[in-house]
C-alpha cells in the first residue's frame, strides 16, 4: 500500500515497546516490566507511582523513578527513525505515542505531528486546587535531578510535569484532533503496546471500517477493544477483516527495519541513526567546552 501511493494518510499508535530497546522498561512486561520492579517503592499496587490520589500524599516514589527515566538520557530506536521516515515523506498523518520518553521528538518528527496521549515532560503545573501556576521544564529538571521535591513559590502545592496520571484527563489536544484524523486515516499501524490503557486502545477502532490496521507486538493483544473495534486478526468477526487486520509478532525494531528495507528506506534509516548519533556528540563536546 505504501509502494502504490494507497497509503497517504498513516496514523501511528505506539506504547513502551518501541522504547525497550532504547534501554527504557515498558510498564507490563513480565519479569523486565517496570510494575513488577516497583518494590524499593512500597507501594500499595504497582500503578499507585502514576495514580493522581497516591501521588498527592506520597510523591517522592514518582519523583526517584521521573529522575531514572527522565528524557534526552537514550538515544531513539529503529521504531522511532521509522517514523520520522513517514513523516519526511509526507506520509504521516499524525503519531499516536502514550510514551513520556519524547524519542520521537528526538529522532526529529515535529511536534505538530505528534501527539501524546499521555502528556510530556515538557510543561509542568503546580496540583494546588485553584493555583495551577506553570513552571519551567529547567526548573523541574534541576529539582528532581538534585532530589528536592518540587512546590509552588505561590501556594506550596506539589508541582508536577504534565504527564497524565490514572485519575487525570488527557492532554486537550488529544481530543481536539481524534475525530478528523481517525476519520481521514487509510492505514493503521499500531506499535509496541499492550492496548489495555483507555481511552487510547479503543482509538483501533477509530479508524474506517475497511481502513488496513497492522499490530506489530511481541505479544497478540487488542483483540477485544472497544465494542466492535477490536483487531480480527483471524476473521472471526468478518471474513473482510482477515484482509483488513494484520499482524506482525516479534520486536517492533526488527519489523520497522524489515518494511524500510522491503520499502527501499534502509540506507535513510541508517542515515538518520548515524546523523542523530553525530548530532549528540556535537552537543555533548559543547556541553563541555
Ligand atoms: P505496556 O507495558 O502495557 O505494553 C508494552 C507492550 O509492548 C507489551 O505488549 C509488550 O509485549 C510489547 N513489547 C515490549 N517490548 C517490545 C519490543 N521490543 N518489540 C515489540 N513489542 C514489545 O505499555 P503501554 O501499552 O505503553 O500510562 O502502556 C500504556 C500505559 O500504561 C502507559 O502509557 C502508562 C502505563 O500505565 C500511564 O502511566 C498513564
Ligand atoms: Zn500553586
Amino acid at each position: 500500500m505504501i509502494r502504490s501511493g494507497a497509503a497517504k494518510n498513516i496514523i501511528v499508535m505506539a506504547g513502551a515497546g518501541i522504547s525497550t530497546s532504547a534501554g527504557i522498561p515498558d510498564f507490563r512486561s513480565p519479569g523486565t516490566g517496570l510494575y513488577a520492579n516497583l518494590q524499593k517503592y512500597r507501594l500499595p499496587y504497582p500503578e499507585a507511582i502514576f495514580t493522581i490520589d497516591y501521588f498527592r500524599k506520597q510523591p517522592r516514589p514518582f519523583y526517584v523513578l521521573a529522575k531514572e527515566l527522565y528524557p534526552g538520557q537514550f538515544v531513539p530506536t529503529a521504531c522511532h527513525f521509522f517514523v520520522q521516515l513517514l513523516a519526511q515523506r509526507g506520509l504521516l498523518l499524525r503519531h499516536y505515542t502514550q510514551n513520556i520518553d519524547c524519542l520521537e521528538r528526538e529522532a526529529g518528527v515535529e511536534p505538530g505531528l505528534i501527539v501524546e496521549a499521555h502528556g510530556s515532560f515538557h510543561e509542568a503545573h503546580c496540583i494546588g486546587s485553584g493555583c495551577g501556576k506553570g513552571f519551567p521544564q529547567d526548573w523541574l529538571r534541576e529539582h528532581i535531578f538534585d532530589d528536592r521535591t518540587p512546590r509552588c513559590d505561590e501556594c506550596g502545592s506539589l508541582v508536577k510535569p504534565d504527564i497524565t496520571f490514572f485519575g487525570e484527563g488527557l492532554p486537550v489536544r488529544f481530543f481536539e484532533l481524534i475525530e478528523d484524523d481517525f476519520a481521514a486515516c487509510d492505514l493503521l499501524i499500531v506499535m509496541g503496546t499492550s492496548l489495555q490503557v483507555q481511552p487510547f486502545a479503543s482509538l483501533v477502532g477509530n479508524v474506517g471500517g475497511s481502513v488496513p490496521r497492522l499490530l506489530i507486538n511481541r505479544e497478540r493483544v487488542g483483540e477485544t477493544v472497544g465494542h466492535s473495534g477490536g483487531f480480527d486478526f483471524d476473521g472471526k468477526r468478518s471474513a473482510d477483516s482477515v484482509h483488513r487486520d494484520a499482524l506482525v509478532l516479534g520486536d517492533c525494531d526488527d519489523a520497522c527495519l524489515l518494511f524500510a528495507e522491503k520499502l527501499g528506506w534502509a540506507g535513510e534509516l541508517a542515515s538518520l541513526r548515524a546523523a542523530f548519533t553525530v548530532r549528540k556528540g556535537l552537543e555533548a563536546g559543547a556541553g563541555a567546552s
